[in-house]
């Protein structure tokens, strides 16, 4: 993708009241990046969002890093044509493959979910065991691990692979004996050298929190790195002199395959009903 594209002339020619009245880019592999939005809409509320789910291309877990990066390329492009003053990655797997990249070739500030959710754990950890827990590629990038390290390279870190998880959501399975039979083979390394953090590290798992927490024990903390990601788009406006004036945002929902199923399933990660969903696709 050439560079022209990527840094859309049209940002320039903007005033500052004009970039920082404009939307915040925000997107996903699906609708488990809601979950980002929702935590944004609430910390941000003058902000407005373009959420961009890539169902056409779902899931992004068991896919090549090239591939994924791709992906994460082409949305962004597409984001800022739509006028987009900053993008937030709120994929876990996109986050891991594809955020240097972007911060490098975009020219509106970038951030992912990584690094708040590393960040998060760090501070929450008395025992220094942390457990990570995301899709084949995020666990295979090690994003997370150097993450981490890098706020405090002296915390040992348990990074698993927990590929089913997905799909048992997308099936609405959140609470089902089978999501608590896969979840206790998946996490049984954690109860057999115990830690006292675990980082949700996908954008589904927030959902299988009461499973998880029952499987690792009451007592281990679990990041959800939704929150500490707005808190981070916060900071991000601001050193950018891009924070909305105050009023009230307003919010638009793309997907690349059936509208439907992201009105139906949209509302379990959002909180709150989608009314209108466009569709864009690519290739
Ligand atoms: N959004 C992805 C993540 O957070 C999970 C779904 C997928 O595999 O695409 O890693």
């Amino acid at each position: 993708m050439s560079d022209a594209v990527l840094s859309a002339p049209g940002n320039q020619a903007r005033t500052a009241v004009e970039r920082s009245a404009a939307p915040i880019g925000v997107f996903d592999s699906g609708l488990g990046g809601l979950t980002v939005a929702h935590a944004i809409m609430r910390q941000l509320p003058a902000e407005s969002l373009i959420y961009f789910g890539d169902t056409a291309r779902v899931p992004y877990g068991p896919k090549s890093p090239d591939t994924v990066r791709r992906y994460s390329r082409e949305i962004s492009a597409f984001l800022i044509e739509q006028g987009v003053k900053a993008i937030v990655v709120a994929c876990n797997t996109a986050t891991a493959h594809a955020l240097p990249n972007l911060q490098d070739e975009l020219d509106v500030p970038v951030i992912g979910v990584v690094e708040p959710g590393a960040r998060a754990a760090v501070r929450a950890t008395r025992t220094g065991h942390i457990g990570v827990i995301g899709t084949a590629g995020t666990i295979r990038s090690q994003a997370y691990v150097r993450a981490i390290r890098a706020e405090n390279p002296d915390v040992r870190v348990t990074a698993l692979a927990c590929p089913l998880f997905v799909p048992l959501v997308e099936e609405g399975w959140t609470n089902h004996e089978a999501t608590r039979l896969v979840g206790e083979e998946y996490l049984a390394p954690f109860v057999q050298d115990p830690i006292d953090t675990l980082v949700l590290g996908c954008t589904h798992y927030p959902l299988l929190k009461p499973v998880i927490g029952e499987i690792v024990g009451r007592s281990v903390r679990l990041i959800d790195s939704a929150e500490e990601t707005a808190a981070d788009a916060r900071r991000m406006l601001a050193a950018n002199d891009l924070t909305a004036a105050d009023g009230e945002g307003e919010y638009r929902f793309i997907a690349s395959d059936d509208p439907q199923q992201f009105l139906t399933l949209g509302r379990r990660f959002l909180g709150s009903a989608i009314e209108r969903v466009e569709v864009r696709t690519f290739g």
